[in-house]
């Protein structure tokens, strides 16, 4: 049976309207736009297109929702209520997994074992610290008492990007409701479905009216209306270092706080010593995990030269192997790329790949999967290639490898940072040493040892240079959307 000829339909009872203030609206404009099925082309559904007129609209219900009931919640009720949405999420996992595939193409495999458990987690996190968020009692000098209060930033965007549409949509809400904020949610316009199904589950749980509003539309417009509005307190954003750089401009205006998770050109260092069956299943999953779409992906594999040649074969073999498919038949684990313009993009830099000297060894070419109107690209491999090359300096965001031979530790060190991002980075060894010096001497917010790509929701996630600032995930999540009120007590 061909999986795609019984394809679930996008299960929506809100039927694709936004969500602002607890009810189901359509956008001010009227206006609707498609989201696609990356496997097929088709068209899943149209969304309401919200712009400027619905986020001053979800401004307001979230000022609503903050000057009443979630203003004035314990934070054990907070707690409970996102307990319950993580019970939720878990009670529909299936049906999730179901709707995250169908909107990006991701592998059925991966949305149901990894994003939407993952999901659960981080609402039953983010519930249990709604209630660990303390003040401290401080030592100043004279007859005064002095203690600090940790309170909300008040009403915060939050702007997702389409790879993991549901994941890093949980990663900002949960904390961000967990610390009293109220939140407008503006998923990326390629995968709008689970951020409005997220918004469903919101309400079933008890959250009020207000207090998660979901407003799906286009970067320039509802993203940007959210960057500019004088409202909105703070900021979070996962998505293009560009748009990064844009936002943190936009947000200059009305002074707003940002955080922001951007891209990456993670160095994946493989010595000789390493345990290299492990090193080759790791690489393989560092690269094409959610087919490489991946803020984090291994997408620079330096191996030591001893071993390049085995390492490079046992690799391709892997590689070739490695199940790529319809989405929804589980035994495939390289779905379709989210979008055309990543299928171009793919195409532009294996192009540049070749012109600079690169060798391919594997792929570099589109892959015919199904009807052959999805957006699939065959896995990657360019061998010969140096760190100065594009493809080892821009991010290409799809299943394409950089294979870069080193001989040297200090140096190959050196030239992993030799990189504007820094977002992660892994290495593969025995030597805990060798292994641990390295890790110090990354720079990346995350460093991966014999493994790559774990996470949870109580390991703090982020970047450092052009990948970004601010932490996601464990207790310092919470930071972002918190701030300190010093309070003074004359005991004269
Ligand atoms: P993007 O950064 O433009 O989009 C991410 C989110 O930002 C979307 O919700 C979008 O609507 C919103 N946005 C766009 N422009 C905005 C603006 N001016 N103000 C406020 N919000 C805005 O990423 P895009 O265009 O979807 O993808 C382009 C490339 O970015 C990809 O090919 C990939 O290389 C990279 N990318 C990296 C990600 C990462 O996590 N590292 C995630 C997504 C994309
Ligand atoms: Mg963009």
């Amino acid at each position: 049976m061909n999986p795609t000829e019984t394809l679930p339909k996008p299960a929506l009872t809100s039927g694709g309207r936004l969500l602002v203030g607890g009810d189901w609206r359509e956008a001010q404009s009227g206006k609707r736009f498609r989201t696609l099925n990356p496997a097929t082309g088709d068209t899943l559904l149209e969304v309401a297109e919200g712009d400027a007129a619905d986020i001053d609209l979800a401004v307001q219900a979230a000022r609503r929702a903050l000057e009443g009931p979630w203003g004035k919640m314990s934070a054990s009720e907070r707690g409970r209520l996102l307990w319950k949405l993580g019970d939720l999420v878990n009670e529909k996992a299936a049906e999730l997994s179901q709707l995250e595939t169908l909107d990006t193409g991701k592998a059925i495999w991966e949305s149901s074992k990894i994003d939407v458990p993952l999901t659960a987690d981080t609402f039953y996190y983010y519930a249990g610290a709604a209630t660990k968020l303390e003040g401290r009692t401080i030592p100043v000098s004279g007859p005064y008492l002095n203690y600090t209060l940790r309170e909300p930033l008040g009403i915060v965007g939050l702007i997702v990007p389409w790879n993991f549409p549901l994941l890093l949509a949980a990663r900002k809400v949960a904390p961000s409701l967990a610390a009293g904020n109220a939140a407008i949610l503006k998923p990326a316009e390629e995968t709008p479905l689970s951020a409005l199904r997220l918004g469903e589950l919101a309400l079933e749980a008890g959250l009020p009216p207000g207090v998660l509003n979901v407003v799906p539309g286009y970067g320039p417009t509802a993203g940007a209306a959210l960057v500019a509005h004088p409202g909105v307190q703070g900021i979070a954003f996962t998505g293009e270092t560009t748009t990064g750089q844009l936002i943190m401009q936009n947000a200059a205006r009305s002074l707003k706080k940002i955080s922001l998770e951007l891209g990456g050109k993670s160095p994946n260092i493989v010595f000789a010593d390493a345990d290299l069956e492990a090193a080759v299943r790791g690489s393989i999953f560092a690269i094409f995990y959610n087919k490489g779409e991946v803020c984090t992906a291994g997408s620079r594999l330096f191996v030591e030269k001893g071993i390049h040649d085995a390492m490079l074969e046992k690799v391709i073999d892997r590689a070739q192997k490695f199940p790529q498919g319809d989405p929804f038949d589980p035994k495939t684990r390289l779905g379709a790329q989210t979008s055309e313009a990543q299928i171009e993009k793919i195409a532009r830099y294996v192009d540049i790949g070749k012109k600079e000297g690169a060798k391919v060894v594997l792929g570099g070419e589109p892959a015919r999967v199904g009807n052959g109107r999805g957006f699939f690209w065959k896995p990657t491999i360019f061998d010969g290639v140096t760190n100065s090359m594009t493809i080892a300096r821009e991010e290409i965001f799809g299943p394409v490898l950089s294979v870069i031979a080193f001989e040297d530790f200090d140096k190959v060190l050196a030239e992993a940072n030799d990189s504007f991002y820094g977002l992660s980075a892994a290495v593969w060894t025995r030597d805990i040493k060798k292994a641990h010096r390295a890790a110090r001497t990354l720079q990346a917010g995350t460093v991966w040892i014999n493994t790559y790509n774990l996470y949870d929701a109580a390991s703090p996630y982020g970047g450092t240079k052009g990948s970004g600032f601010g932490r996601e995930s464990g207790m310092q999540g919470l930071d972002f959307y918190t701030q300190t009120k010093s309070v003074w007590v004359d005991l004269s």
